[in-house]
């Protein structure tokens, strides 16, 4: 039987006995947090399965932004895209640096590097892109730019759990990387992220900012902040991670079916598999044009939810139009026109490992007609 309401997003969960006996090993212990075991081995265990070579694990995927930007001493100015969670550029926010947004590409949802050049100023010391649903950016592109006016790069790496291109990890492009762990994504710690950074050196200064500044008793090296990954969340993580390469697979199945559905319905786009790229089916975004559809997104998004049937407006509005940031001059509809329309037309639909096909059937019969 269906479920009256079909939500757009359902957590990988654990097995609750498997959880149950690695919470007997830590209350035994007695060690719940601060570098225990569990953190560590998952540290070792998403290195390995992510094909990195460092990673540091934080409480959620937002602190690990803030605590890049510090480690990297950025200022002044950094490019992003206005095309992502509200969290990226809330990142720059707090560390008292200016947003500056160029424009995304229709293809990909990520930045357009041909946009970047144009809004370089003095001031720029970054750019910090975001692989949208886990969509790659061009990463050689940015990279190319970044060299040629020497700046830096953070990816907002948020959505490409696991994500490659020709057999290397996104996450490994850039000078850091950033994931959420949060429990809408992919794989998921309940909440959770983590910095991934290519030397030894990095990764003991980001453990030294994750845990106030603290490099050893009585040593406080920065004005570190706390975003540690407790012992509960990291042993939930290592059984998760057991379990992500099947919820993956189960998502793929998913998006085949969409595909295969809403390949010929007149007005809606959505994307296939780019070439050479492992994807992780995050999310299913599809957009809708008024015109050719024949209805809004607004309008399909609100008759999907009164059928009980939730999508998600991911992301709309744009981060350029709240009010922390509408009033800077890269924010205008102008000089954003492909995100504007991105986010006026978008609608994620639901896309879980548990989803099952009546329930994809249910979904499909509200947009295809
Ligand atoms: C692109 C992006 N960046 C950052 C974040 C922040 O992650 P968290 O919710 O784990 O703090 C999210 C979370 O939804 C996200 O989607």
């Amino acid at each position: 039987m269906s479920k009256d309401i079909i939500t757009v997003t359902s957590p990988l969960l654990p097995n609750l006995e498997d959880f149950n006996d690695l919470l007997k090993q830590i209350w035994d212990s007695k060690w719940i947090t601060n570098n225990g075991s569990f953190h560590k081995q998952l540290e070792a265990a998403l290195a390995e399965y992510l094909k990195v070579p460092y990673v540091s694990l934080f409480t959620n995927g937002t602190l690990p932004l803030i605590t890049a930007l510090q480690a990297l001493r950025i200022t002044g100015e950094v490019i992003t895209t206005p095309y992502s969670f509200v969290a990226t550029t809330h990142a720059l926010w707090w560390n008292g640096i200016k947003p500056v947004f160029v424009d995304i590409d229709w293809n990909t949802g990520c930045m357009d590097p041909n946009k970047i050049e144009a809004a370089i100023t003095p001031k720029t010391t970054a750019i910090m892109p975001v692989h949208v649903y886990g969509k790659p950016c061009d990463t050689k592109a940015i990279q190319d730019i970044a060299d040629k006016y020497g700046l830096k790069v953070i990816y907002d790496a948020a959505h490409a759990f696991g994500v490659e291109v020709d057999g290397e990890s996104v996450l490994n492009a850039g000078d850091m990387s950033t994931l959420s762990f949060h429990a809408t994504k992919v794989y998921n710690t309940i909440e959770g992220g983590a910095m991934i950074m290519h030397d030894a050196k990095t990764k003991q200064r980001i453990d030294y900012l994750k845990n106030f500044g603290f490099a050893g008793e009585t040593e406080v090296v920065a004005p570190g902040i706390n975003s540690k990954m407790d012992e509960m969340r990291s042993a939930y993580g290592l059984l998760n991670l057991k379990q992500v390469d099947a919820a993956i697979e189960a998502r793929h199945q998913v998006a085949i079916m969409y595909r295969k559905a809403l390949r010929n319905v007149e007005g809606i786009e959505f994307w296939d598999d780019m070439p050479g790229v492992k994807h992780n089916y995050s999310y299913f975004p599809i957009f809708v044009d008024a015109e050719k559809y024949g209805m809004t997104r607004d309008e399909l998004y609100f008759k999907m939810k009164q059928q009980g049937v939730l999508g998600r407006r991911y992301f709309y509005p744009l981060i350029s139009n709240f009010s922390t940031y509408r009033g800077l001059p890269s924010a205008t509809k102008e000089n954003l026109p492909i995100a504007t329309k991105m986010s006026e037309e978008v609608i994620c639909l639901p896309m879980y490992h548990t989803l099952s096909n009546e329930d994809i059937v249910k979904i499909l019969e509200q947009i295809v007609k």
